[in-house]
Formats: C-alpha cells, sequence, structure tokens
C-alpha cells in the first residue's frame, strides 16, 4: 500500500506488466499469421498452423492484452473515484495469478486443438470454469470497494466499469453453456441457428463490453486528467452510456443477415446497430467539445494525442460498423477482407491506442519517476497508427476488389470468376498487412522499451510527478 495516497497500486503494477508481456505475443503471433497466408510453408503442423494460431492470436489480444489491462487501469481508477483502498488486495493478487494461469492455459490447449468453435469463446469448459471464478474475484472486489465508497456521486468511468463487469459475466455463462463430454471435448447447450444467435449476441456485445465499455471507462477518467480540464458533458456521457447499453445489446444478429436466423431478428438487429450512432458519437463529442481553447496540447502534450486520435478511431469505427450492418452492404463486405479491417481500425486504433495512453500516464505515477522519453514515445504514436492505417486500408481496398470479383457474373449468370482467382489477387494486399503489422510490431518494441527505461529510472521513495511531459 503506498503511505502516501492510502491505495494499492502493487496489483495494477502486476496487470500492467503482463497484459503488456500478452500484447507482445499477441501482435507477434499476428505477424506470423499475416505471413502464415501469404507464405504457407511457415505453417508449423500440429501445433504452429493458422488455424491453431488465429484463435491464440485473438485471445491474447483480446484477454491477455485488453482484458489485462483493463484489470490494472480498473482497480487504479475504481480507488481514485470512490476515494477508497480496494477491498481486498489479497483477492487481486491471487486474481493476477489466476489470470495469467488461465491465459497460459488458453494458450496451451487452443494449440492443442482443444476448440469449442466458437468464435472469442473457443476454450473448453475446464478453463471456462476458471474464467468464471477469475471474473467473480474481480467482480467482487470492485463492487466492494464502489459500496465501501467514500465518495458519493459516480463518476461516468465507474459505470463503464460495473456496465463491463456485469455485462461480460451474463454473456459468458450464457454463450459458454454447454454438456461436456471429456476433459477436452464439450457440446453447446444450444442448436443450429439458435447456436448462431446466441454466439454473435455474445460476439458483437464482446465487442461492446470488452472493445468499447472498458477504453470509454480509461478514456473518460484519464483524457481529463491529462488534459487538466473537465469532460464537457457528464450528463451528456450518462445519458449515452445508458442508451449504448440498451442498444448494444440487440445489435448481435447483424453478423447472421441473410442466414436462416427469422428475418425479424435480422431487421431488429440492423436498426439497433444505425441507432447505436448516437450514442457512440455522444462520447466522440464528449472528447473534441473537451478541447475547446485546448487544442494547441496536441501539440504540447504528446499523450492527448493519443486520446484524441484514439476516440477519432472509434468515431469512424461506429459509423463504419453500422454500415456494415444494413442488409445491401453487408452481402457486400461480409465474408472478405474488409471485415478484419474494421476490426484492426477498432483494435488497434481505438483500443489499444487508449490504452497506450493509459500505461503512459500510470507508469511515471506508479514509480515515482518521469518518462524516459517522450520523443520515443512521439515515435511509437505515428509508427502505430502508419501499420494500423496500412493495415486496415489495404483490408478494406482488398475487401472491395474481392467483393465485387466473387459477385461478378457473365451474362448468362455464371459466376465470372474461380475461388482461386479470386484468391490470389489478395496476394498483394496481404503483403501490404503484413508490412503494416512489421510497422506496428517495431512501435510496440520502442513503447516497451520506453516503458522498461522509465521503470528502471524509478525510485520508489520519490514523490510523485505530477505532469506527463510536454511534447
Ligand atoms: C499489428 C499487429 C497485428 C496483426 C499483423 C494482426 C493480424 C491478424 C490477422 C492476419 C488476422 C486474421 C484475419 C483473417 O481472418 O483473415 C487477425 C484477426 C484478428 N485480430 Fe489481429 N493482428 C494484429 C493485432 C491485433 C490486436 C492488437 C488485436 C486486439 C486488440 C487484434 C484482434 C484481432 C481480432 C479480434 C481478429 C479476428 C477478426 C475477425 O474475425 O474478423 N489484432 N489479426
Ligand atoms: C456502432 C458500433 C459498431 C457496429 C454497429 C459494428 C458492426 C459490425 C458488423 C455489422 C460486423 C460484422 C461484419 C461482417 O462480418 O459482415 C462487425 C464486426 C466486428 N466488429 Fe464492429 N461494429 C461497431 C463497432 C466496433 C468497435 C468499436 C469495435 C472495436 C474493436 C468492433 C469490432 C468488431 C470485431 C472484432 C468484428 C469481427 C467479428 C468477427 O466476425 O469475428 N466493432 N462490426
Amino acid at each position: 500500500m503506498d503511505i502516501e495516497t492510502g491505495y494499492s497500486d502493487e496489483v495494477t503494477k502486476g496487470f500492467l506488466t503482463w497484459s503488456i508481456i500478452w500484447g507482445l505475443v499477441a501482435v507477434l503471433v499476428g505477424v506470423l499469421i499475416s505471413f502464415q497466408l501469404i507464405f504457407p510453408q511457415l505453417n508449423f503442423p500440429p501445433f504452429l498452423t493458422y488455424g491453431r494460431l488465429r484463435p491464440i492470436h485473438t485471445n491474447a489480444a483480446i484477454f491477455g492484452w485488453g482484458i489485462g489491462s483493463f484489470m490494472a487501469m480498473f482497480y487504479y481508477i475504481t480507488q481514485r473515484l470512490t476515494r477508497s483502498p480496494i477491498w481486498s488486495p489479497g483477492l487481486a493478487r491471487f486474481q493476477l495469478w489466476l489470470f495469467n494461469l488461465v491465459i497460459i492455459l488458453a494458450a496451451v490447449t487452443l494449440a492443442m486443438g482443444f476448440n469449442q468453435s466458437k468464435e472469442y469463446a473457443e476454450l473448453e469448459w475446464p478453463v471456462d470454469i476458471l474464467v468464471v471464478i477469475l471474473w467473480v474475484i474481480f467482480a467482487v472486489n470492485i463492487f466492494m470497494t464502489i459500496m465501501k465508497r467514500k465518495e458519493e456521486q459516480m463518476y461516468i468511468s465507474l459505470w463503464y466499469i460495473i456496465a463491463t463487469l456485469v455485462g461480460v459475466a451474463v454473456l459468458y455463462l450464457v454463450n459458454n453453456a454447454s454438456i461436456p463430454v471429456s476433459l477436452s471435448k464439450s457440446y453447446s447447450a444450444f442448436a443450429g441457428a439458435n447456436d448462431a444467435n446466441v454466439q454473435w449476441w455474445y460476439g458483437h456485445n464482446a465487442v461492446a463490453m470488452v472493445l468499447t465499455t472498458p477504453p470509454l471507462a480509461i478514456f473518460y477518467y484519464f483524457f481529463p486528467k491529462t488534459t487538466g480540464v473537465p469532460i464537457y458533458s457528464h450528463r451528456m456521457g450518462i445519458i449515452a452510456f445508458w442508451s449504448l447499453i440498451f442498444m448494444y445489446l440487440w445489435t448481435g444478429a447483424h453478423h447472421l443477415l441473410w442466414t436462416p436466423v427469422p428475418d425479424w431478428v435480422q431487421t431488429l438487429a440492423m436498426a439497433f446497430s444505425l441507432v447505436l450512432i448516437a450514442p457512440s458519437w455522444a462520447s466522440v463529442f464528449n472528447g473534441y467539445f473537451s478541447m475547446n481553447g485546448q487544442w494547441h496540447q496536441m501539440r504540447e502534450n504528446f499523450l492527448v494525442k493519443f486520446f484524441i486520435f484514439g476516440i477519432t478511431f472509434y468515431g469512424l469505427q461506429t459509423l463504419q460498423g453500422p454500415a456494415q450492418a444494413v442488409r445491401t452492404f453487408s452481402a457486400f463486405i461480409h465474408y472478405t477482407d474488409w471485415v478484419p479491417g474494421h476490426v484492426h481500425m477498432g483494435a488497434l486504433g481505438w483500443v489499444s491506442l487508449i490504452l497506450f495512453a493509459g500505461i503512459y500516464y500510470l507508469v511515471p505515477r506508479l514509480y515515482h519517476t518521469q518518462l524516459y522519453s517522450v520523443k520515443l514515445a512521439n515515435a511509437h504514436f505515428w509508427l502505430a497508427v502508419i501499420g494500423q492505417l496500412i493495415y486496415s486500408i489495404s483490408m478494406w481496398i482488398a475487401g472491395v476488389q474481392q467483393a465485387a470479383m466473387l459477385h461478378a457474373v457473365n451474362p448468362d449468370g455464371s459466376l465470372h470468376y474461380s475461388f482461386m482467382e479470386t484468391l490470389t489477387e489478395l496476394y498483394p494486399y496481404w503483403h501490404m498487412r503484413a508490412g503494416g503489422g512489421v510497422i506496428y510490431l517495431v512501435s510496440l518494441f520502442i513503447f516497451i522499451f520506453n516503458i522498461i527505461k522509465t521503470v528502471q529510472s524509478g525510485s520508489a521513495g520519490a514523490a510523485p510527478v505530477r505532469a506527463t511531459g510536454a511534447a
């Protein structure tokens, strides 16, 4: 426990360290699988094939990097916003070890080919049970801290944290309901179209409760701290919060347009996806309007760039997403590389930029020092943005070409291109994506170097720094 603040930040440090390690693993595997698509000889059966490495990539990225950092920052933020120390630091430490155990078990079991065949819910039932224990421990610790709070007002970040804790629990329990037949195999409790519907209700709300609400909680807390001015409108934030949560839950079937799922379910998902633009953009505007009279900080404070670019990518993502949810648009881009382009603008441009910003803010404070190099942080920023843009833009163009080729028909109605022809045309774009991935990886190495040097320069006894450092 920090004597000066009375808060317990050891577990935040632990989660941050491990989330960065898992983030590196995720990006390394991401780069490897993007090369495997170009050079099939890079597949090493049975463990290191594309089919097994792809879920390792997504799990390490979303659960290891994403959720690991969220856990670190939720503990930090909750203590400050409630003005109460964490309810049980011991339980939080146990949670850190369980978290790492789960991620290791996930990687090993996925490499061995144990897989429920549900995207983002691949893990088999024994690992699922550990995940549930992990989440219950986390939720209880945060809820107890909130219940014993000394600050009456609940700042918006706390609402997003609560939504994440409740949302993930409900989604995970329902979608993973299954009947085990052995230690490594189970069958879903749902069948056919119902199974698909439940899976994508889960899948899209994983986007909501893991890739949207936690970065928003972090954004709303660290952004005003960084700029030194309050958020433009707390009230708008709260209204947007409740509408976002209400609307997201209906949108899952936009992943299942043109499938045997009932038509009205698809239409409902399409309609709710379109209206989601409003609460999503309320947060974007909240960010932009908070910069009134502060835009000079984009040049002067390197961290502001991370936040403003991050929230801008969120804005773009939440315009592109609803467009994709429209039946006619979906008919064109579904099953094409357009979708990984959408995913990675969100994952790299929105989620990761906000996480980097949070980490740059936190590490100097946690280790009572200054950031080692703002120049390196700027280099990290630009390389990350360039790498991400190369990835997303190349995939969007690839997706449009792929879709146009798949849909091209001769006057007699037969397909103009064979499937192989549509595939080989994608190679140049895959090279670009891999190149973008390598640039992103370099940016990550710079980030990690900067963080390690910062931690090394920290001395436990010194007073915490107040400023983040100018550009
Ligand atoms: C620059 C580093 C990265 C590279 C090169 C990369 C590469 C890839 C590739 C090649 C795929 C498979 C695409 C396909 O199925 O055609 C993929 C999927 C995915 N990646 Fe990454 N990735 C990177 C970073 C990340 C990060 C940091 C996250 C999350 C925070 C992430 C989340 C995902 C998700 C959710 C999918 C599944 C997409 C889908 O099903 O459409 N990736 N990635
Ligand atoms: C208003 C908000 C959003 C809407 C309506 C939306 C809509 C969609 C739609 C319709 C798809 C399916 C594309 C297809 O396969 O045809 C999709 C895929 C996806 N979106 Fe979004 N999106 C939104 C925001 C976001 C955000 C902020 C992220 C954060 C990273 C994100 C991550 C993903 C992922 C990971 C997938 C791939 C799922 C898969 O097939 O594996 N989306 N989105």
